[in-house]
């Protein structure tokens, strides 16, 4: 069974407040996904195993511990889940990236598939998929669906904002999926847009609109 975190550090609600604000321009927009991606990745990166080895200091020996195995992917859901990435990053330096395009049709909701380019070895990967918002969970209930049908088997999903909607229709579909939350919202209006929220996330990184 995966887990659900909500964060409630303080750092990411400060970060988050900000993130929300109409008036934050995309300069700071990008800056705060990018340092809120990176904290939300310590807590999600908190359960990865260890080995141990021997180092040896200017004292003597010590047993040093390294992250066992090192496959790890970052795989984001276009276009949002992009502005994740860089924070991702800062921790995981070594992770191969994957993308999954997805986007999401005005009327019916539904997600629609436009890309999917994805490390050769991603069945032996640890995938963290990233998007800022899980709004309906279709678009992150498709990134798992097309995932798992590439073999992988240890996933987690990093948002920002979740609605409880959403929430509730990925842990339905994907009980095995370990859920990093940012901030849980009210609910989503009939738009599906996330209430409060903090409006469009492509459009406010990217500056679309
Ligand atoms: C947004 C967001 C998620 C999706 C969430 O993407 O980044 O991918 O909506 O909504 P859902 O949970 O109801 O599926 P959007 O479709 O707007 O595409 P974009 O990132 O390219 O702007
Ligand atoms: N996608 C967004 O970018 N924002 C929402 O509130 C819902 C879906």
């Amino acid at each position: 069974m995966g887990k659900v975190v909500i964060m409630d550090h303080p750092l990411i609600q400060h970060k988050i407040s900000i993130l929300r604000s109409v008036t934050t321009g995309t300069k700071d927009f990008r800056e705060l996904i990018t340092e809120i991606a990176t904290l939300e990745c310590y807590e999600a990166t908190r359960d990865l195993k260890l080995e141990e080895y021997p180092v040896v200091t200017p004292m003597g020996n010590a047993v040093g511990k390294r992250i066992e195995g090192k496959k790890l992917a970052i795989i984001p859901i276009l276009r949002a889940g992009l502005g994740m990435v860089p924070g991702m990053e800062t921790l995981l330096p070594a992770a191969k990236v994957g993308h999954i395009g997805l986007y999401r049709d005005e009327e019916t909701l539904e997600p629609v598939e436009y890309f999917c380019k994805l490390p050769s070895d991603i069945a032996q990967r640890e995938v963290f998929v990233v998007d800022p918002m899980l709004a309906t969970g279709g678009s992150a209930i498709d990134a798992m669906n097309m995932l798992k049908q590439h073999g992988c088997s240890r996933i987690r999903f990093l948002c920002i904002i979740a609605a409880p909607e959403g929430l509730e229709a990925l842990t339905k579909a994907h009980p095995d999926v370990d859920v990093y939350v940012g901030a849980l919202d009210d609910h989503l209006n009939e738009a599906g847009y996330i209430v409060p929220g903090l409006g469009d996330a492509g459009d406010r990184i990217f500056g679309t609109k």
